[in-house]
């Protein structure tokens, strides 16, 4: 059997991360290598023999790179993504080298006791009622999963229901609320609960995408039964945050089940600046957000909220006579996740906290959402050049044109290399999406996005 030298195969990442991080600041865009290429350069057929560690990693180096986005670097503002910030990281090198099992405290203890703590201090940070549990999720697709099993269970032990034991064959309809806009993770987490995608009320919103508070009090005051309401904290195009004190009051009256969708919008209320648009989103039942776009983690962290523990548990625990029940009152991990045997991602998200402290998270996002301003300010003072949202938090959506000239310019600026941005269907218009949610982005690097945006415009406008 091939025995690493550990010290030289982990030296050898060591100095490669570092010069891939540095270089981040000024990495091209554009991968040199497309998907089909890098099928090629995967191909994988099983040997007999297997090949050295330090070959594999040089290898898996070599293949890699050209296909790689630079998602890491200060200009990328596609989706919603952070930059895996390198405290974070490195704490996540540690959760693999430790190869702890953290599904259960029994196995191990420090991954139990790191997410428990880091649990309190999310609660802390985004200011939610300190009952709540936190489960630690791949990302909010599966907060909001967790979140709404928790929703589905309650409504119906409410109307005598178990859907626990009884699943949902014959049991209460159960009307689900939600704005026209809600992201489509919170359409596959109804469609995963069978709760079914299309059966669903939608409710108007505005120019924004935020719930008209009228119409969702006209839809929840025509609903009987039992209720789940999904509101929205950071529309994904917009960045829009949907009224949440009226609708906390109106699903409280009707005995139902609130949930926000908070992806990235959630942790506008760890900062003085944006707090606001969040206000009342704490009456909420339970709430999703992701650590790997606005804390920064490495990829593979979301968090699901639910302010009702039993009601979590009862959704999520896994029962077996080998595994440890919660009856001594130390955390399961898995009782709060829809995964037994999983990673321990509470050690990134218990070292970003520590390191960041809460004065640089608020600071990071104030400064992302002026950055996000700055852009809008800038293109919008071009010609032919429409930002369609009010510019409310960190995210951006731009109009060149008509739908072609959209498309055309997104194309030219991915292949330009300066900067990443992608498009969206966006009330019938494409649009050319920004997001700022990567930690080091500076306003020196918005003008340097927008000169290549322009230079962009400039190229297609020409051609017509
Ligand atoms: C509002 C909203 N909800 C849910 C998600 C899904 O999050 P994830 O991709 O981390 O599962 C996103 C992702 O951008 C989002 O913006």
């Amino acid at each position: 059997m091939d025995t690493p030298d550990l010290e030289a195969l982990f030296a050898h990442i060591a100095r490669y991360a570092a010069q891939r991080r540095t270089a981040d600041a000024e990495r091209a865009h554009h991968p040199a290598a497309t998907y089909a290429e890098q099928l090629e350069r995967f191909r994988l057929p099983v040997q007999d023999e297997g090949v050295p560690a330090k070959q594999v990693i040089r290898e898996l180096i070599e293949f890699a790179e050209p296909g790689l986005a630079a998602i890491t670097s200060p200009r990328f503002h596609g989706w919603v993504i952070g930059g895996s910030n390198a405290t974070g990281v490195a704490a996540d090198w540690l959760t693999g080298i430790w190869g702890q099992n953290a599904g259960n405290h029994l196995a191990t203890p420090s991954a139990a006791a790191a997410e428990e703590q880091a649990g309190v201090a999310l609660l802390d940070l985004l200011d939610l009622p300190r009952e709540s549990s936190v489960g630690f999720v791949t990302g909010a697709t599966m907060a909001n999963f967790t979140c709404l099993a928790a929703a589905r269970g309650d409504v119906l032990r409410r109307a005598g229901w178990d859907v626990e034991a009884d699943g949902l064959f014959g049991a209460p309809p159960i009307t689900v609320i939600l704005g026209e806009e809600a992201h489509s993770t919170v359409f596959a987490a109804i469609k995963y609960l069978g709760l079914g995608a299309q059966r669903v009320v939608k409710v108007d919103v505005d120019h924004n995408g935020a719930m008209i508070p009228g119409a969702f009090l006209d839809a929840i005051e025509r609903a009987s039964g039992p209720i789940i309401v999904v509101a929205q904290a950071g529309q994904i195009n917009t960045g829009a945050f949907d009224p949440f004190p009226a609708i906390a009051k109106a699903v409280k009256a009707k005995n139902g089940w609130l949930h926000v969708d908070g992806a990235f919008g959630l942790w506008a209320r760890a900062t003085t600046t944006h707090r606001h648009l969040g206000e009342g989103l704490e009456l909420a039942d339970s709430w999703a957000v992701d650590g790997h776009k606005w804390l920064q983690t490495p990829y593979d962290c979301g968090y699901a909220i639910v302010r009702h523990r039993g009601a979590h548990i009862r959704a999520m625990q896994i029962a077996a006579s080998y595994l440890p029940g919660a009856g001594d009152g130390a955390r399961n991990p898995s009782d709060f996740v829809p995964e037994l045997s999983r990673r321990a991602r509470g050690f990134a998200t218990w070292a970003l906290i520590r390191h960041y402290g809460r004065r640089r998270i608020a600071e990071m996002i104030t400064r992302h959402c002026a950055c996000a301003r700055r852009f809008a300010h800038n293109l919008g003072a071009e010609a032919g050049v429409k930002v369609l949202n009010d510019v409310v938090l960190n995210q951006v959506a731009v109009r060149f044109g008509d739908d072609e000239q959209t498309k055309a310019v997104i194309a030219r600026i991915q292949a330009g290399g300066v900067t990443f941005v992608g498009g969206a269907l966006w009330r019938g218009c494409w649009i050319m999406r920004i997001s700022v949610s990567s930690e080091t982005t500076t306003e020196a690097d918005v003008d340097r996005s927008v000169e290549a945006m322009l230079e962009a415009w400039r190229a297609v406008r020409g051609q017509n």
